[in-house]
């Protein structure tokens, strides 16, 4: 199977177990639609496909630990819900529909985050079955800590309060640290752990995650000056309106690029203990350095 294709089989794998997740829930209003609304509307998948792969590396079984990876892209869609509210970042367009608060008001999409966000744990704890109790437990404290005030939280904290002020490479750092790449860490850590992998793996796999993190978040703030709209499937020139201070803002686009390609490196040489086990990580990080969406 060429990498390509086992990228394919892993997105089909996540959106197909996503599809079913709530099917059988009793509807509470319309926040099941709201909830499906945004979490099916066709996402890159990175971060599952993080979680698979890396857990894969690590030798464990990625059947067992769909459902986590599933977990951790509900998690984000949450994210992403809320990252678009009037009171955030005021965005109309999302995975090329209308935002959720767009469609189903400002209540319903704070609730549909905080549905998302929640069904994210319940789904770990409840489908952690065939794996060993303190790796699920593990697993659930990487992501807890990655994405609450330690981390994705305290990023948009940042995010919201430097808007309309300059701030220096240093802060901008730690925004897009905390705000993309804490979660992402995580998707990647959350394999290794779950697969079993000693501290060493799970340190060389959070060491890759991060530059990976930082490099994902500077291409999107390239998108955001340089993207055409109907591939991101998001409005472009959101962070000019809303007056962030970003990668681009301090380096320049070429600037960026520069640094995009020191990060990739430095992140594909973090798998080096891997060896050719790495091989589908690697591509997969090559891929993402040009990426339009
Ligand atoms: C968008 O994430 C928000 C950031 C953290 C940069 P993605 O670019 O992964 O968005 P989807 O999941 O593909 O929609
Ligand atoms: C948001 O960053 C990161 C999240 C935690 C959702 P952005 O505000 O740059 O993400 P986009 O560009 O709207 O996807
Ligand atoms: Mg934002
Ligand atoms: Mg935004
Ligand atoms: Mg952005």
């Amino acid at each position: 199977m060429t990498h390509a294709e086992q990228m394919r089989e892993d997105w089909e794998r996540v959106e197909d177990w996503l599809c079913r997740v709530f099917e059988d829930r009793e509807p509470h209003g319309d926040i099941y639609d709201a909830m499906r609304y945004s979490l099916l509307a066709g996402g890159k998948r990175l971060r599952p496909v993080l979680l698979l792969e890396t857990c894969r590396m690590c030798g464990g079984d990625v059947n067992a630990v769909l459902p986590f990876a599933c977990a951790v892209e509900m998690l984000h869609t949450y994210s992403l819900i809320h990252d678009d509210l009037p009171c955030m970042d005021d965005d109309d367009l999302r995975r090329g529909r209308p935002t959720n608060h767009r469609v189903y008001g400002e209540a319903t999409a704070v609730l549909a985050g905080d549905g998302l966000l929640t069904a994210a744990f319940e789904t770990m704890l409840e489908n952690g079955g065939d794996l060993p109790p303190e790796r699920v437990l593990a697993a659930a404290a990487c992501l807890g800590k990655a994405a609450g005030a330690r981390g994705m939280v305290g990023g948009q904290v940042l995010d919201m309060a430097g808007e309309g002020h300059a701030l220096d490479l240093t802060e901008v750092e730690e925004l897009q640290r905390l705000k993309t790449g804490a979660l992402i860490a995580a998707s990647a850590e959350m394999g290794c752990i779950l697969a079993g992998g000693p501290e060493e793996q799970r340190a060389a796999v959070r060491r890759y995650a991060q530059k990976l993190g930082l490099a994902f978040q500077i291409q999107d703030d390239i998108l955001d000056v340089e993207g055409d709209e109907a591939t991101l499937g998001k409005p472009i020139g959101s962070d000019r309106e809303n007056e962030k201070t970003t990668f681009v803002t301090l380096k320049g686009v070429a600037g960026c690029r520069e640094l995009i390609g020191k990060l990739t490196r430095e992140a594909e040489k973090a798998l080096e203990p891997f060896g050719d086990r790495a091989a589908f990580l690697i591509w997969l990080t090559d891929e993402l350095v040009g990426r339009k969406n």
